[in-house]
């Protein structure tokens, strides 16, 4: 469906993800700081799991709402920058619904438990030193793919708005007039 402006919802779950997303890597950032196994350092793992489910339930719903409402067009009338955006906005959606399960992954194949505000997740895994190196390669590679994709995303975002001077950066701050 398309629409001229964004539902209120996407807005809100656009920039909450944003805050959560920014939350989730300097916690994990911060955990370089502490010695291997020292209490801080698990605390910031656990943080960070924590905030990564934030993100997979804020992602999923923010689907189902541009799935059910839709969104308004892109704003770039060029057919490339029209293709580099929607792919752009679907490869976020992957990555951020893909990451946290590979998060996951991690800590059960680790024989870790995982805590989701006092739930405790069932072991979907057997532990497994060996799977847990090739997943937690695979989440580490997917989280510095979005530092990078989040970067071009943002840039392409405020170069819409300071260079082009058009109205993708207002509507998706719900003040465009459209
Ligand atoms: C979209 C959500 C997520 C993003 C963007 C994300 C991103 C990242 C990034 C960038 C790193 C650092 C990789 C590196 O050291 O180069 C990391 C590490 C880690 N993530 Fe996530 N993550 C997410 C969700 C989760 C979830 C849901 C869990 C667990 C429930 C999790 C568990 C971990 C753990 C344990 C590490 C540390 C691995 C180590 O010991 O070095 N992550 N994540
Ligand atoms: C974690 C960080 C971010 C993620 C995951 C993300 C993801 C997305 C996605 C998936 C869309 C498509 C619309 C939708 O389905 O809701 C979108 C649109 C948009 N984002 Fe972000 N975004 C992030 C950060 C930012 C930042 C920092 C800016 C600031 C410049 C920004 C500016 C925009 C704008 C202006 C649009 C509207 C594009 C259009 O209408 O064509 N985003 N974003």
């Amino acid at each position: 469906m398309t629409r001229t402006k964004y539902h209120p919802a996407s807005i809100f779950f656009h920039w909450l993800v944003f805050l959560l997303v920014v939350a989730a890597f300097i916690v994990i950032e911060l955990k370089g700081q502490f010695p291997k196994g020292s209490e801080p350092r698990e605390l910031c793992k656990s943080v960070h799991g924590v905030i990564g489910q934030l993100i997979f339930i804020a992602m999923a719903l923010r689907l189902m709402i541009r799935l059910g409402f839709g969104v308004p067009k892109p704003t770039n009338p060029k057919p490339l920058f029209i293709s580099l955006a929607k792919a752009m906005h679907w490869l976020l959606y992957a990555l951020l619904l893909i990451s946290p399960i590979f998060g996951i992954l991690y800590f059960q194949y680790g024989g870790k438990e995982i805590h989701f505000f006092g739930l405790v997740w069932p072991q979907l895994v057997t532990p497994d030193p060996q799977m847990k190196k090739v997943v937690e390669g695979i989440h580490e590679f997917l989280g510095n793919s979005l530092y990078v994709l989040i970067g071009i995303h943002a840039l392409a975002g405020l170069w819409q708005h300071y260079v082009i001077k058009d109205n993708t950066l207002r509507r998706m701050l719900n003040k465009a007039n459209v």
